[in-house]
C-alpha cells in the first residue's frame, strides 16, 4: 500500500481527528429513484441531469469571467483590492464545489455502475469492475501462526513477518524498500526479481531463510482473481507500468522469480488488494467491519456483498452467504459518467498521466493527484494576476512539485494564521506571498480536498445503502485520509447526509491495514475449522 507518494508522508506530523459520533441524516432510499437498467447505459432522472448541467455551466462561465483577459490584463488584475482578487478566487473554485444535487447523482451514478460490474451480462464493458475476491470468511480472532506478507501498491514496496497471538494480539517486524522508478517503468520480471531478491533479503535478515512460510501478497491494482491464489492483473495504475504483466497471473510470477533465485521457499496462501486488508485488518477487532476504503496514492474500496448479486462468482459452500468485491470505482467516470462535474483540471491531470482515459474517479480524489491539481489551479490564478501579484516561481510552474502533502499542511493552519502556508510557499520560491493570497491558497486546497472527501463519501454512502445492513464499520487506510486534518469529518458529515435513516456507521482507522491484513487472509484461509469445512 502506499507509504510514501508525492511527497505525501514526508515530514507529516498531523493526524486526522477521531470523530466517534455519526447521525443518521435523511437518507434517500436509491431504490426508489435510480433507474438502472440492466445492460443499458446511465437512466437518470431528468431534472438531476439538468440541474447538474446548469450547474456546470454556471461555474465555467463564473472562470471565464473571473480571469477574461479581453476585460482585464493579469496586470491590471494584480492591481485590484484582496476582496476583489477574493471574489474572484472563490468564482474560480466554484468549478470544484459539488452541489447536494450533484453528489445525489454521483450516488445514483455509483450504484449503477456497481450493478453493471457485479452482473454476468454487463460485467465485460463495466467501468467498475467489482472483482470477485474469493474472500467469504471475516477473522474470528483464533487466527494464530507466523506469516510472511508483501505489500505492493503504491511508491514503496513492504515485506513483512507477522506473528499472530491470543487476544487479538500481534507482532510484527517489517521492511521498506524503494522500488525505483525505472523498475515501476520497466519489464515485469524486473520488478518480480526485486520483490523475490527484497523478500530474500529479509528472511534472511529475521532469521527465518530456511523456514518455509505462509504468505499473503497484497497487490493493490486491479486484479481479475481466479481463487485466492491466483489473479490476472486487468490493468496497471498509479505510475507502474511494468511490461509482460497485464492479463497474467501475478502469482505465478512471483513464484518463478523465487524459483529463479532458488534460495528461499514460501507457500502463498493469498493474494489480495489492499482495501481487502484493510477491511481484514479492521473486522479481525471490529466484527461490524464490511467495508474497506484507501485514500492514499490510489483509491478504491471493498465490502461485503451477498453472494446471489455477485453472479460472476461460482460459490461452493452454501452455507457462507457473503463474498468480498474488489470494487475498483476508481475507474468510475472512464465512460463519461463523471464529465458532469469533471473540470479542466482534471482534464489537465488526465492528459499528463501515464494512463490517460483511465481511473478517471481516483484521479479527482487520491494523494498520487490532489496536490498537482491544487496546483493548476495556483498556476492559472497567479498567471490571470489575482494571486502573488501575478509573478510565478519554476517550481510552481513544474507538474508534480506542489505536493499532496502540503495540502494537509495548509489546512493544518488555524483559521486565520498562515505559518504552514507560507512554509510551503517559500518551498515553491514564492516570497511575496500577501495574506491575502495565503487565505486564497489555503481556499483553494480546501475546495479540492472536500471534493475529494466528498466524492468518496458518495461511493461509501452507495455501498452502505447497498448493502442495507443496520451498523456498518469502514475500515479506513491511505495517506490522504491518515494525514488529511479534515478528510475524515468532512466525510461523516457528508455520508450521514446520504445514508438512510436507520442505518449506522463509523469510519474506523486501520493499524497497517495491508500487511495485518494480508496475513489474516492467509491465516484465515488455513484457520482449522475452514480447513475442516472444505
Ligand atoms: C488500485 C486499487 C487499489 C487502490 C488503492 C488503485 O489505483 O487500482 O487496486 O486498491 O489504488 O491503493
Amino acid at each position: 500500500m502506499d507509504r510514501e507518494l508525492n511527497g505525501a508522508m514526508r515530514s507529516v506530523s498531523i493526524n486526522s481527528a477521531q470523530l466517534n459520533g455519526h447521525n443518521n441524516g435523511g437518507g434517500i432510499d436509491e431504490t426508489d429513484r435510480v433507474g438502472v437498467a440492466r445492460g443499458g447505459g446511465a437512466v437518470l432522472s431528468a431534472t438531476t441531469a439538468t440541474t447538474a448541467t446548469k450547474t456546470t455551466n454556471a461555474a465555467t462561465t463564473n472562470v471565464a469571467a473571473a480571469t477574461n483577459s479581453t476585460t482585464h490584463s493579469p496586470q491590471q488584475i494584480a492591481l485590484l483590492s484582496a476582496a476583489e482578487k477574493k471574489k474572484m478566487v472563490h468564482e474560480l473554485c466554484q468549478q470544484l464545489l459539488l452541489t447536494d444535487e450533484q453528489v445525489q447523482e454521483l450516488c445514483y451514478r455509483i450504484l449503477h455502475e456497481l450493478r453493471r460490474g457485479l452482473a454476468k451480462d454487463t460485467h465485460p464493458k463495466a467501468n467498475v469492475k467489482c472483482f470477485v475476491t474469493y474472500v467469504q470468511d471475516l477473522p474470528n480472532g483464533n487466527e494464530r501462526g507466523k506469516f510472511l506478507a508483501l505489500d505492493l501498491g503504491g511508491t514503496n514496496f513492504r515485506v513483512l513477518l507477522i506473528h499472530l497471538q491470543e487476544n487479538n494480539d500481534f507482532q510484527m517486524e517489517s521492511r521498506i524498500y524503494a522500488i525505483p522508478q525505472h523498475i515501476m517503468i520497466g519489464s515485469g520480471t524486473q520488478l518480480f526479481d526485486h520483490i523475490a531478491e527484497c523478500l530474500s533479503n529479509f528472511m534472511s535478515e529475521h532469521n527465518v531463510y530456511k523456514e518455509r512460510l505462509p504468505l499473503g501478497f497484497t497487490f493493490s491494482f486491479p486484479l481479475r482473481q481466479l481463487g485466492l491464489t491466483k489473479g490476472l492483473l486487468e490493468t496497471w495504475t498509479k505510475g507502474f507500468n511494468c511490461a509482460g504483466v497485464v492479463n497474467e497471473d501475478v502469482v505465478q510470477l512471483l513464484k518463478d522469480a523465487i524459483a529463479r533465485r532458488g534460495d528461499v521457499q514460501i507457500d502463498v496462501c493469498a493474494i489480495l488488494n489492499d482495501t481487502t486488508g484493510t477491511l481484514m485488518s479492521c473486522a479481525w477487532k471490529n466484527h461490524n467491519c464490511k467495508i474497506g476504503l484507501i485514500v492514499g496514492t490510489g483509491a478504491n474500496a471493498c465490502y461485503m456483498e451477498r453472494v446471489e448479486e455477485a453472479e460472476l462468482f461460482a460459490a461452493e459452500d452454501p452455507r457462507k452467504k457473503h463474498v468480498l468485491i474488489n470494487t475498483e470505482w476508481g475507474a468510475f467516470g472512464d465512460n463519461g459518467a463523471l464529465d458532469f462535474v469533471r473540470t479542466e483540471f482534471d482534464r489537465d491531470i488526465d492528459v499528463h498521466s501515464i494512463n490517460p482515459g483511465k481511473q478517471t474517479f481516483e484521479k479527482m480524489i487520491s494523494g498520487m493527484y490532489m496536490g498537482e491539481l491544487v496546483r493548476l489551479v495556483l498556476v492559472k490564478m497567479t498567471h490571470a494576476g489575482i494571486l502573488f501579484n501575478g509573478q510565478d516561481s519554476e517550481v510552481l510552474n513544474t507538474r508534480g512539485l506542489f505536493f499532496t502533502k502540503y495540502v494537509s499542511e495548509i489546512e493544518a493552519d488555524e483559521p486565520g494564521n498562515f505559518t504552514n502556508c507560507r512554509l510551503v510557499l517559500e518551498e515553491l520560491g514564492l516570497t511575496n506571498a500577501t495574506d491575502g493570497d495565503c487565505a486564497n491558497v489555503r481556499y483553494i486546497c480546501e475546495c479540492v480536498s472536500k471534493r475529494a472527501a466528498h466524492l468518496v463519501s458518495a461511493g461509501i454512502a452507495t455501498l452502505i445503502n447497498k448493502m442495507d445492513e443496520p451498523t456498518v464499520t469502514v475500515g479506513v487506510d491511505g495517506s490522504v485520509y491518515r494525514f488529511h486534518p479534515k478528510f475524515h469529518n468532512l466525510m461523516v458529515e457528508k455520508i450521514s447526509q446520504l445514508i438512510k435513516p436507520g442505518i449506522t456507521f463509523d469510519l474506523m482507522l486501520s493499524e497497517d491495514g495491508s500487511g495485518r491484513g494480508a496475513a489474516l487472509v492467509a491465516a484465515v484461509a488455513c484457520r482449522e475449522d475452514i480447513l475442516n469445512s472444505k
